[in-house]
């Protein structure tokens, strides 16, 4: 059996194989809340054979949205709202998965297709961002950031721990939060983003400190039995990536010590001016198994790797434990049939419910 269609276990939690299908915003929620949008588009996503499926970005806070098309799961009824997702996910055999979030300076956003810029100050559709600093991302996202408080730390630190427990209550069993990309998270721990003078601020432990104590409050409330892990950018492409590399691993082993259960390696995007080789396929990968040896955390990561040969070796060499397939499950929620398929499978028809199953097996 190729290595990608092998079970993975962690916690109580089995997936049937090491395909992921990473957070990816749908921009079609209003006020925060799911609709048949997202049921329809989840259910299609759960049974395309991936064995988990991670719903999107949702806000622990209506000022953590990114835009305001994006979910959020800071009320019961957001919560209740979402149920029926997990429910749908795990009926077509994924494990459910959610990625709860604070966008930060990268908050008060337009929709991708409506410009991806920050809306304009005096337009009602936005919003006072939040920030370790008063910094702006700048470029696109000009806005000036409010600095953040040690109440609103506290209080951001408890949303998140609240859209935990609401996610648990939900029926979801895979937890990420969501710490990489420039948003709240990644910017207190890159210095670009933070230069606070107290606790939160400084050197590299006073910068992990708002993500190991968000990470530990949350872990007070999500099951022990089930998968906690987060989304962190480990490097930048800015030219600072040794050092950035060597803060990243420190703090994903007190990430570990504090209980998380594996980490997705991604990119900081806490800088405008990068040089991310977005050319090279595959391109995260070695800097995910850096962190997966020195760290000795399970990984996961993203950014072109739809590829099914180039998939498979990623876990056959143990490099990654899980691979994520972003945007080619868009152009096909059953790119994992397909690529069981293409690795010479057998019974790669049987990861599909047998209304399609049955039907696919000689065809
Ligand atoms: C439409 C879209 C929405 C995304 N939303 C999120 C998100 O909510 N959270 C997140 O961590 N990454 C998000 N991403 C990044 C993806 O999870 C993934 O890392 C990225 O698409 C690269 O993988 P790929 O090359 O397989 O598409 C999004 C990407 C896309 C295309």
């Amino acid at each position: 059996m190729p290595a990608l269609f092998q079970a993975f276990q962690l916690k109580d939690v089995t997936l049937r194989n090491r395909v992921v299908v990473p957070p990816m915003c749908q921009y079609q929620a209003v006020d925060g809340l799911v609709n048949d949008w997202h049921q329809v588009h989840y259910a299609g996503l759960g049974r395309g054979g991936a064995g988990l499926v991670i719903v999107e970005a949702s806000a622990v806070s209506p000022e953590g949205r990114i835009t305001p098309g994006c979910t959020g799961i800071w009320s019961d009824r957001h919560a209740a709202a979402l149920a029926p997702i997990a429910a749908a996910i795990k009926a077509g055999g994924a494990v459910p998965g959610i990625q709860i979030a604070h966008a930060g300076r990268k908050a008060s956003a337009n929709l991708p297709w409506e410009g991806d810029d920050h809306i304009p100050e005096g337009d009602r559709r936005g919003w006072q961002t939040i920030a370790p600093s008063a910094i702006p991302f700048g470029e696109h996202l000009p806005k000036m950031p409010r600095a953040m408080t040690t109440d609103d730390i506290a209080r951001v630190r408890q949303d998140f721990a609240d859209a935990a427990r609401r996610a648990r209550d939900a029926g979801f069993e895979w937890l990420e939060l969501h710490f990489a990309h420039g948003y709240l998270g990644q910017s207190f721990f890159s210095p670009h983003s933070n230069q606070r003078q107290d606790q939160y601020g400084g050197n590299a432990d006073n910068r992990n400190r708002f993500l190991i104590e968000t990470l530990e409050a949350v872990r007070a409330v999500w099951p022990e039995h089930l998968p906690l892990t987060a989304r962190f950018g480990v490097i930048e492409y800015d030219g600072h990536d040794e050092q950035t590399l060597a803060d990243a691993i420190v703090l994903a082993r007190k990430f570990k010590d504090a209980g998380l259960d594996l980490l997705s390696v991604s990119v900081g995007f806490t800088v405008p001016d990068t040089h991310i080789p977005w050319k090279s396929r595959g391109f995260l990968v070695p800097v995910a198994e850096r962190v997966r040896r020195e760290a000795g955390l399970p990984v996961s990561s993203a950014w072109g790797l739809d590829d099914p040969a180039l998939a498979e070796r990623t876990i056959a060499q143990k490099q990654l434990d899980l691979v994520q397939v972003g945007k080619a499950h868009l152009a096909n929620p059953h790119w994992a049939f397909a690529a069981a398929r293409e690795l010479g499978q057998e019974h790669a028809a049987s990861l599909l419910p047998p209304s399609y199953g049955y039907w696919l097996q000689r065809y």
